[in-house]
């Protein structure tokens, strides 16, 4: 199998490719990645020699074109994905996530070729915290920031490309990743590199927001799955039911780091902020037998931590520059 993976030097793009490298002896992998601020070649360097790594634009046609013509199946997992950058310049998003995707799903169409598009959980809003449902493949889309939105946007144009032009494609919504390789902005390793600083851990508003946490080697499992049993037109939701507040989470990384469980700050909260997020993931278990291999999150979390400790040379390049946007945003 000839695979095209966009966002393939991005976190869960890269451990992506790890994982078929590995694993899929049989599939040939081209990457296709901007390189963006998120994106390093580095995440790639252990399997590079195994790979076709292509440095360009998801919305550059011609590029496109050529890339889809000589492909079986696309996995499309570039974006901007960062909330905070969305509120403080929508355009990238607009940009890499609505007109990307286009530039794809035409791609796909004129060759047709079976695509698989990587979405989130966050296009269906947010819950209450006292809400007994979770989200379902039925939920009803309803995206708070100008990231979820354009996610949720991506979403639409491959239902109306499956129904309007029978393009062969699945969907997959998941919860928040964590693992290696991932970007120093977001919530987790942020942290976990702060802690590794001397800083205090930052903590948006009073901390009670849930997040479902998910391996991201158990988001790529499922990925497989899909792309090898999922039914065309279908969307599967992918979560491990790891639901656990922003506060608990920080607490959880001080102790892992041998730190006092209280050696965090508040900080001013994101705007908009969505309260929770719960995958209900029983269509994707019972209908193509998949499971997480992450039973824990506290040992995956202890895992991580050792995975940055380890790896400074890897996110160093990107913190300081990180660290100062967010004293920009005052968070
Ligand atoms: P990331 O920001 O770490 O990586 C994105 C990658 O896409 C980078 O390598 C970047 O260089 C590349 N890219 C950006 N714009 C591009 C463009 N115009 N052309 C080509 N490449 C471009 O993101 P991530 O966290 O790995 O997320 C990957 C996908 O998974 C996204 O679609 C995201 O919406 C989705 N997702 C993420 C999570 C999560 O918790 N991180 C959860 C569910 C779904
Ligand atoms: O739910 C899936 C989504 O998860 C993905 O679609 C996004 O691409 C991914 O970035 C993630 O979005 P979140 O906004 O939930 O992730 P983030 O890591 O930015 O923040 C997680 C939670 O932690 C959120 O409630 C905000 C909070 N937070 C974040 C940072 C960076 C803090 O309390 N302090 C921080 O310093």
């Amino acid at each position: 199998m000839r695979l095209l993976v966009t966002g393939g030097a991005g976190f869960i793009g890269s451990n992506f490719v790890h994982h078929a490298v590995r694993d899929r002896p049989d599939v040939q992998i081209t990457v296709l990645d901007a390189l963006t601020y998120a994106g390093d070649e580095a995440s790639l360097a252990p399997v590079a020699d195994k790979i076709t790594f292509v440095q360009g634009d998801i919305t550059d046609a011609d590029l496109v074109d050529r890339l889809v013509a000589a492909t079986d199946v696309v996995v499309h997992f570039a974006a901007e994905s960062h909330n905070d950058n969305s509120l403080e310049n929508p355009w990238p998003f607009v940009q890499t996530n609505v007109i990307g995707t286009y530039t794809l799903l035409e791609a796909v169409r004129r060759h047709d070729k079976r695509y698989h598009h990587i979405s989130t959980d966050e296009v269906y809003g947010d819950l209450e915290l006292d809400d007994p449902d979770r989200f379902t493949p039925e939920t009803p889309y309803n995206p708070s920031s100008p990231y979820s939105s354009t996610k949720a946007a991506s979403d639409l144009l491959v239902r109306a490309w499956v129904r309007s032009f029978g393009v062969r494609a699945t969907i997959s919504n998941c919860s928040n990743n964590y693992g290696p390789y991932q970007h120093v902005e977001k919530f987790i390793p942020r942290q976990i590199t702060n802690v590794i600083d001397g800083v205090r851990p930052k903590l948006y508003g009073t901390g009670e927001n849930v997040r479902d946490w998910i391996h991201v080697e158990d988001h790529n499992s499922a990925v497989w799955a899909i792309i090898d049993g999922g039914r065309i037109g279908e969307t599967y939701l992918i979560g491990a039911d790891g639901e656990m507040n922003n506060k608990d989470v920080i607490e959880l990384i001080l102790e892992l780091t041998g730190q006092p469980r209280d050696a965090y700050d508040l900080v001013s909260d994101r705007p908009g902020h969505d309260m929770r997020y719960a995958i209900d993931s029983s269509k994707l278990r019972t209908e193509l037998g998949w499971a997480p291999r992450f039973s824990g999150f506290r040992d995956g979390l202890a895992a991580t931590v050792a995975w940055y400790q380890a790896n400074e040379a890897w996110w160093r390049p990107q913190k300081d520059a990180t660290e100062a946007k967010y004293v920009q945003l005052g968070r």
